[in-house]
C-alpha cells in the first residue's frame, strides 16, 4: 500500500514540476522533494535503501594490465575511443565518469547500467529514476566494444570498457592530472532491476544521507567529499536544483533562474568557471555558494568543510585523492558477479534462453 502510495506521489511531484516543490521536503534517498507531511510518512530516515548493502570493495581477481597478454590492445581502443568522443564534446567525457559510478553503485561494476529493457525485463537500471533520460555515453562503450571484439573475442569484459573509460575521460577532461590506475577482470552480470537505483545517493540528500549511501559500499566521509568533486565537469538538470536559488549566491542564481527559464528539464553546466574541465574548482565553489545541488552545498557543514577547504585550497591534494577513490570504486563488488563476457554491452549472451 505505502509503495503504491508511494508511486503515485512520486508520478504527481513529477507530473507537477518544480515549482509545485517549492519549500517542499525531500525524500526516497534524495531524489525527490516531497511535501514534508508525505516525506514523514512515507520515507521515515533511512529507508530509501531497500536492500541490504552490497560487500565492501573487495577487488580480489583485478589486476593492472588484465590483458596485457590475452587481448594486448584493449586498453589502446577503449583510450582512443574515448579521445575521439571527448575531443567532439566534453560533456560525453563527464557522462562516461558518471556512468561508471553508476555502475559500481548497484550491483558492484558488472555493466548492469548497460542493459537494455526486454520483454521479461522492462525495468532495467536505466530505466531507474537517476538514470533514465541522464546517463550518456553509452554509444563511445558500444564502439568500443565492438573494435575489441573484432581484435580478441569474448575475452573483455563490458564492466571493464566501463571503467576504462572513466579512467582515460578523466585523463582528457583533466588535461593529464588525473590518471586513475584501474585495474581489470571484472566480469559482466546478467541482471539489473531499476529499483536497485535508489541506492544512488540523491541531489537533496543531507550530509548524513550521502555519508549512509557511501558508507554502505565501503566509503569513509572524505572519499565521499573526494568523489563529489566529479561535479566540476558536465550537466544537470534544473528540475534537480530549482527549489533552492534562494539559498544560493544571488548573482549565480539570478544567472541560473535566466538559463532555466521555468523548464525543469534544461540542463546547465555543474562548475560555471571550468565547465568542461576536471579539477579542484569544484571546491572553491560550494565555499562560494556557486553549486547546484543540496548534496554539494552540504559539504560546507561542519563535518566537512576541512576536507573541502583543504581540497580548494592545497595544490595536487583532491587529484591524488580522487585517484585513489575512484580506483576503489572499481573494485566495488556485487553479490552475483563473474558471470559472463557478454557479447553485446547492452544485452546478456544468450538471450533468447530468457
Ligand atoms: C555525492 C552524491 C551525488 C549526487 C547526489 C549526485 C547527483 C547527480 C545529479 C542529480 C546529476 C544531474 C543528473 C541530471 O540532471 O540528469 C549528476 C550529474 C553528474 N554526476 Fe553526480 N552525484 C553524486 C556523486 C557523483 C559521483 C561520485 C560522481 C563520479 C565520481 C558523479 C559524477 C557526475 C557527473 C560527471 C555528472 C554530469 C553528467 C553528465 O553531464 O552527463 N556524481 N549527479
Amino acid at each position: 500500500m505505502a509503495t503504491k502510495l508511494a508511486a503515485l506521489v512520486v508520478l504527481v511531484a513529477f507530473l507537477a514540476g518544480p515549482a509545485a516543490c517549492e519549500g517542499t521536503y525531500i525524500c526516497f534517498n534524495g531524489w525527490l522533494r516531497l511535501p514534508s507531511i508525505l516525506d514523514k510518512l512515507l520515507c521515515p530516515r533511512g529507508s530509501g535503501t531497500r536492500r541490504e548493502p552490497v560487500p565492501s570493495p573487495s577487488g580480489s581477481g583485478l589486476s593492472y594490465g588484465y590483458y596485457s597478454t590475452s587481448c594486448p590492445s584493449a586498453e589502446k581502443i577503449v583510450k582512443e575511443a574515448v579521445k575521439k568522443a571527448v575531443d567532439e564534446n566534453p560533456g560525453i567525457g563527464a557522462g562516461l565518469v558518471r556512468l561508471f559510478f553508476h555502475d559500481c553503485f548497484v550491483r558492484g561494476c558488472d555493466a548492469s547500467v548497460l542493459l537494455n529493457t526486454t520483454n521479461s525485463n522492462n525495468e532495467t537500471e536505466r530505466e531507474g529514476l537517476p538514470n533514465m533520460n541522464s546517463l550518456r555515453g553509452f554509444e563511445v562503450i558500444d564502439e568500443a566494444k565492438t573494435a575489441i571484439e573484432a581484435a580478441c573475442n569474448n575475452t573483455v569484459s563490458c564492466a571493464d570498457i566501463v571503467a576504462f573509460a572513466a579512467r582515460d575521460a578523466s585523463y582528457f577532461l583533466s588535461n593529464g592530472s588525473i590518471n586513475i590506475p584501474m585495474p581489470g577482470g571484472r566480469y559482466d552480470g546478467r541482471e539489473s532491476f531499476a529499483s536497485e537505483t535508489d541506492q544512488l545517493p540523491g541531489p537533496f540528500s543531507n550530509v548524513a544521507e550521502l555519508n549512509a549511501s557511501f558508507a554502505a559500499k565501503g566509503f569513509t566521509l572524505d572519499e565521499m567529499v573526494t568523489l563529489s568533486g566529479a561535479h566540476t565537469i558536465g550537466r544537470a538538470r534544473c528540475m534537480f536544483f530549482s527549489s533552492r536559488f534562494s539559498e544560493m549566491n544571488q548573482t549565480y542564481a539570478a544567472n541560473l533562474r535566466a538559463e532555466c527559464s521555468n523548464n525543469g528539464d534544461t540542463n546547465v553546466n555543474q562548475d560555471s568557471v571550468t565547465s568542461n574541465v576536471l579539477d579542484k574548482q569544484y571546491y572553491q565553489n560550494v565555499i562560494d555558494n556557486k553549486v547546484l545541488f543540496t548534496s554539494d552545498a552540504v559539504l560546507n557543514s561542519t563535518e566537512t568543510r576541512t576536507q573541502v577547504i583543504d581540497n580548494a585550497d592545497k595544490p595536487g591534494e583532491w587529484e591524488r585523492k580522487f585517484e585513489k577513490a575512484m580506483e576503489k570504486m572499481g573494485k566495488i563488488k556485487g553479490d552475483q558477479q563473474g558471470l559472463e563476457i557478454r557479447k553485446v554491452c547492452w544485452r546478456v549472451n544468450n538471450v533468447g534462453q530468457y
